[in-house]
């Protein structure tokens, strides 16, 4: 498939068929998803396969609970709710579940903001998370290759309201943290385009 083409017939995928996704064929996919420009090629990325239909469905549980505390706590009704718990738990449709870890990664120039007396707060202001880019560019590669394979995805940080919870499920540990979840699998339906702003509405050359 071309590349233009690879990139504007990809969807965010919600509704899988139950068939397995062979370890080799993601292996295959993460193998293309590594080759993303990352900050210093420091490569902060870890990837996680749960294909375990029970794991699956304790994370999406895991999800589920604390985003029932969080609506207990500030008084959302459970109709409000029940979007937001789709939204954040569809990834346990799908036949296999790939978890992207990230590492944060500080720089010499990060070093030197510190001594200046710049909090880690500040300085991931300043300095935008580039180990976060880096996911995000690795990500995107995912998704390239799976479509390119047949297979759906849908990128989700919807999850993450539970992140410590998923984390020590998983037995994901620091300085590890868990930067998004991402259900892959043949699509059952694919949804048509969610359209884009054109290029020159989002761009302008400064002279
Ligand atoms: C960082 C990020 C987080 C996302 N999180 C979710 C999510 O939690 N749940 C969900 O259904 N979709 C999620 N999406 C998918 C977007 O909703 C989707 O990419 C967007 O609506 C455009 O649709 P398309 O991917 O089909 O072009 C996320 C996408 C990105 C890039």
């Amino acid at each position: 498939m071309e590349f233009s083409e690879l990139v504007q017939e990809r969807r965010s995928v919600r509704v899988f068929k139950q068939e397995p996704v062979p370890q080799e064929e993601i292996l295959e996919m993460i193998s293309k998803a590594v080759f993303a420009a990352n900050a210093r090629n420091r490569q902060m990325w870890h990837f996680y396969v749960v294909n375990n239909k029970d794991k699956i469905a304790k994370m999406a549980e895991i999800v589920t609970t604390r985003l029932e505390e969080l609506a207990a706590k500030t008084g959302v009704s459970p109709q409000e709710l029940k979007p937001v718990i789709n939204a954040a738990t569809l990834f346990d449709k799908a036949p296999a579940v790939i978890v992207v870890s990230t590492r944060l990664s500080r720089s010499k120039a990060d070093w030197m903001l510190k001594e200046n007396g710049y909090s880690e707060l500040e300085i991931d202001n300043l300095r935008c998370r580039p180990d976060l880019q880096s996911i995000g560019a690795a990500i995107q590669n995912l998704l390239m290759a799976a479509w390119e394979k047949g297979y759906g995805t849908c990128w989700m940080t919807g999850p993450c309201v539970a992140r410590p919870e998923l984390e020590s499920f998983l037995g994901i540990t620091e300085p590890d943290s868990i930067a998004a979840l991402i259900p892959i699998g043949r699509p059952e339906i694919v949804p048509a385009s969610r359209g884009r702003k054109e290029a020159k509405e989002v761009t302008t050359f400064i002279d």
